[in-house]
């Protein structure tokens, strides 16, 4: 299976013509990268600007639930997919904690994106919030939704979390979501740790935040994996 790297660019950056040369950079810098799913996730209002080709998918932040209505300020799931949105990452520690997303509005997202044919990045940073972020969607709905194992305290603090640990909580949720579940690391990742979380941890992915930002870096981290 295709190892799958996500760029995360959070709130960056803040020009448009700043969000197209990154994009045409990692474009240009990936253009021989084979078997790797590449997707990047800019601010919703560059979504358009950045279209989806065949090497890089396109993302999403967040989401709503409802379709449409009087939602001010909302950009609903079935929006993104009309802007060939691929992914969707939903309930990241940052939403959780700025937003005060609960585990009632991250089902609903969840449900959503899949509703709508994409594919849910459910973030998480402690085993308990897979039942909690997943408790209103069935069996094999469960199949598409891919888990981010992103610890508080990596995110952005230049302190990735150790091979150890990262590989047993690996291996704790696929002991509650399966052994073919796929699931991402995130926080703090960088072109030196990140084929270590492939490799020795056998993460399926990455998910990559201020690292994505630098293209030169970025294409570092795809190259390292593939
Ligand atoms: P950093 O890579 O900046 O630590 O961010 C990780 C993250 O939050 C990706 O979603």
């Amino acid at each position: 299976m295709k190892k799958i790297i996500i760029a995360n660019w959070k709130c960056n950056p803040i020009k448009k013509n700043q969000a197209e040369k990154l994009f045409s950079s990692v474009k240009r810098g990936v253009t021989n990268i084979k078997k790797i799913e590449l997707v990047i996730c800019p601010p919703f209002v560059y979504l358009s600007e950045i279209a989806s080709s065949s090497n890089i998918k396109l993302g999403a932040q967040d989401c709503f639930w409802k379709d449409q209505g009087a939602f001010t300020g909302e950009i609903s799931a079935k929006m993104l997919k009309d802007l060939k949105c691929k992914y969707v990452i939903i309930g990241h520690s940052e939403r959780r904690f700025h937003f005060k997303e609960t585990k009632e509005m991250i089902n609903q997202k969840i449900k959503a994106v899949l509703s709508n044919g994409m594919i849910p990045i459910l973030c998480i940073d402690q085993i308990n919030q897979i039942k909690e972020n997943l408790s209103v969607i069935n069996g094999k709905k469960m199949k598409k939704i891919i888990i981010a194992y992103e610890p508080l305290f990596a995110i952005g603090t230049g302190n990735s979390c150790s091979i150890k640990q990262a590989k047993k909580t690996n291996e704790s949720i696929k002991g509650i979501l399966g052994q073919d579940s796929v699931v991402l690391y995130g926080g703090s990742v960088s072109s030196k740790n990140a084929k270590d979380y492939i490799f020795k941890a056998n993460f399926s992915g990455l998910l990559v935040g201020s690292a994505s930002l630098n293209a030169s870096e970025f294409v570092e981290i795809v190259k390292s994996i593939s």
